[in-house]
């Protein structure tokens, strides 16, 4: 059965499947053609686990818009050297990141949801497409109860931005369950988890949260939660 035509079929196949057995499907009928979209957060951490126990050859990339923490780019270190790999590192093409920076100023993001999409268009986007040129299906770590702005997310999806298949193996993990692989299994994470950082992105545009505060408060957090998507995920 083809997957594009059947993905509401797929959906049912794999509704209560672990992400271990979806990953093994999807990268059996994808080969190097899928790809595993890594913002080095526990959820994406969860998955570079899972994925290179299966195949330590899986394709993983970052998106390194050069905003990230320092402790963000220690961690892609860490992962590559834990499991001898070298994540695929796709940066901001200069020319259009030296006339958006000299057009707009290096930090325009807090004067408009405008401004902050277009910094994240050239700093995320552009590069995403250019990591879309080699794959039919990209691997994500969405989570439903994430926000607002995931709770319709599906396991399997058509990804009408970006023409690939979307799949979200942890769509329906907790982030309890996500915290206790990454316990059990030794995997690297994020040092800003252990202070105060549930979600972490760009080091200008994420801040730590209070104690019972929502886990992407401090994403983006002076703009209200239904538009605190970069456009990476965003239905258009
Ligand atoms: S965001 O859109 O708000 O930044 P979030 O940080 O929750 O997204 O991450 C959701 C998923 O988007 C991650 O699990 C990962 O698959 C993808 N993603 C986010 N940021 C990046 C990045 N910098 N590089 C690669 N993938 C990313
Ligand atoms: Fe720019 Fe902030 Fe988007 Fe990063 S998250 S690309 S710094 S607007």
């Amino acid at each position: 059965m083809n997957v594009l035509d059947n993905i509401d079929e797929f959906n049912k196949r794999f509704k209560d499947a672990t992400p271990e057995k979806v990953l093994r499907y999807f990268l059996d009928e994808f080969g190097d053609r899928i790809a595993l979209s890594s913002s080095l957060s526990i959820e994406d951490q969860t998955l570079t686990d899972i994925l290179l126990k299966i195949n330590p050859k899986a394709r993983i990339f970052t998106l390194d818009t050069g905003r990230l923490f320092p402790e963000t780019y220690q961690l892609i270190d860490k992962t590559n050297l834990h499991y001898g790999i070298k994540m695929e590192v796709f940066c901001p093409q200069t020319e259009s990141l030296q006339r958006f920076v000299r057009n707009e100023g290096i930090n325009p993001f807090y004067e408009s949801i405008e401004k902050r999409h277009a910094c994240c268009q050239v700093r995320k986007l552009e590069p995403l497409g250019r990591a879309f040129q080699t794959l039919d299906a990209w691997i994500c770590g969405l989570r439903r109860e994430q926000s607002v702005t995931r709770a319709d997310m599906k396991k399997i999806e058509w990804d009408e931005n970006h023409h690939v298949l979307k799949i979200n193996p942890l769509i329906d993990w907790t982030e309890e369950q996500v915290w206790e692989y990454i316990k059990a299994n030794h995997v690297p994470y994020n040092a800003l988890h252990d202070k105060g950082y549930p979600s972490i992105g760009c080091e200008p545009c994420t801040r730590a949260v209070k104690p019972g505060e929502d886990i992407r408060a401090g994403r983006w957090w002076w703009e209200s939660p239904e538009h605190r998507e970069c456009g990476l995920h965003q239905k258009q």
